[in-house]
């Protein structure tokens, strides 16, 4: 063993981190994944020793919740995203960051600066002839808030089709991006296919055709499945989920946003604890982190207080790619177990190289939700089942009507090789079976 795997997690030490994996064959992790005792105890640390709000009180437990508030933020910027914390901005979920967005991208910011209360530059002047781009294959949270912003500002959605094999080309987007682009929205990885798509090279050909055109990543099934370096991507926007790969609680994620950006981009939620004066008239918004000016509110402090712990456990305890590497090896064990089953319909990427941790299928006869059912009655295993989020790219896929969607096994470093055999015995008795 080389000296850095040395002191990482092995698998048994990760599961005995997580008790779920004592109960059952969790391989639901593309919806959400169960937290690991460490991260429990970092939450139940603030309960127990200094639950206060931050960046309020003035006292010593309020500091240190502040403190630690500022670390977990810190945290999970440089090892999640490489990026740094004045470019995080803590969310609930993908979904709220993409809803961030969609805001700043049809309002101007309204703040007071040098004295004077007025509307900033718009993020992005809308005329009537610019598009958003987005494709087919996205998740519903990478889609609405774009076709209600469009419809909003009066212009146009232009969506664009993957291969059949589920795979996004950079000439695709070379094709439709031109100098009325203006945003453009796709995913980084497929939560209903599981492709990891080549999302560099697509950025360049974006930038290429428009250097002016924000791209958005929706990157839900991204981070803790694999390193991501959002500067190296060269996104504008980076959107992720705290409670999928980084193993961090539900109702955490985060939004990278590009230091140019932020100064512009209009708040969506307005309260208490993002601004340095109020009158009866007007605000000053904070200044000196300008991501920490989306925090109107209390914000779930326990919770991100978790995703950073989550950040360090994925990334230094376990090791980003080493997580990247085992999903890779148990998806390719698990493809090698059921390709061959005469009635198996796979949907997934042909060239391995774009595969994840995730497969989805179907069997002739049974409906999706049919064979997920059964799964967790007969032999305990947790997959899902259903369109995914993805209306769209399941009639793209032709899947709704004869099987209601797919059926998805979705794989985190703590699941086994044992947990995979189990997996493909029981799929090749149920493709011999009838419902
Ligand atoms: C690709 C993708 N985008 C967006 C989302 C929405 O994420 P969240 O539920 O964290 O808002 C998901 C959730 O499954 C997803 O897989």
């Amino acid at each position: 063993m080389s000296n850095s795997n040395r002191n990482k997690l092995s698998v048994e030490e990760v599961r005995e981190h997580i008790p779920l994996t004592k109960k059952c064959i969790y391989v639901d992790n593309g919806s959400t994944t169960p937290v690991p005792i460490p991260v429990m105890e970092a939450m139940e640390k603030y309960f127990l020793e200094y639950c206060t709000n931050v960046g309020r009180g003035g006292y010593k437990l309020a500091e240190k919740a502040t403190r630690t508030f500022d670390l977990a933020r810190k945290n999970t910027a440089e090892l999640l995203l490489n990026c740094k914390m004045e470019e995080l901005i803590f969310t609930r979920n993908l979904t709220h960051a993409s809803n961030i967005i969609a805001y700043a991208l049809e309002h101007p910011s309204l703040d007071r600066v040098q004295g004077v209360f007025e509307y900033g530059k718009p993020l992005v002047e809308w005329e009537k002839d610019d598009k958003i781009i987005t494709t087919v294959m996205e998740h519903h949270a990478n889609l609405m808030p774009w076709i209600r912003l469009a419809k909003n500002l009066g212009i146009e959605v232009n969506i664009i089709e993957p291969t059949q094999d589920g795979i996004l080309l950079p000439e695709s987007f070379y094709e439709v991006v031109d100098d009325s682009t203006k945003f453009v929205a796709f995913q980084h990885v497929s939560n209903s296919m599981g492709t990891i798509h080549k999302v560099k090279e697509i950025i360049k050909v974006v930038k290429k055709k428009n250097p002016l055109a924000l791209v958005y990543i929706d990157g839900s099934q991204g981070p803790g499945h694999l390193p991501v370096d959002v500067y190296d991507l060269g996104c504008d926007f980076y959107g992720f989920s705290g409670h999928k790969g980084p193993l961090g609680p539900p109702g955490t994620g985060g939004l990278f946003v590009k230091k140019d950006l932020l100064p512009n981009m209009a708040v969506m939620e307005l309260g208490g604890g993002i601004v340095s004066d109020v009158t009866l008239n007007d605000w000053e918004l904070q200044s000196d982190v300008l991501s920490k000016r989306f925090d109107a509110g209390t914000p779930n402090i326990v919770g991100l207080i978790g995703l950073g712990r989550a950040a360090k456990y994925v990334t230094h305890e376990i090791g980003l790619k080493a997580i990247e590497k085992r999903e890779h090896l148990l998806t390719k064990r698990l493809l090698e177990g059921i390709q061959d089953i005469n009635n198996i319909h796979l949907y997934i990427p042909q060239d391995s190289s774009y595969i994840g941790g995730t497969v989805t299928f179907n069997i002739n006869g049974w409906t999706c939700t049919e064979l997920s059912s059964i799964l967790a009655k007969k032999w305990n295993i947790l997959t899902r089942a259903g369109h995914h989020c993805t209306i769209p790219l399941m009639r793209f896929l032709n899947v709704l009507d004869e099987y209601g969607g797919h059926i998805r096994v979705t794989f985190h470093y703590f699941n086994t090789e044992e947990e995979v055999d189990k997996i493909i015995e029981a799929i090749k008795t149920l493709a011999k079976a009838k419902p």
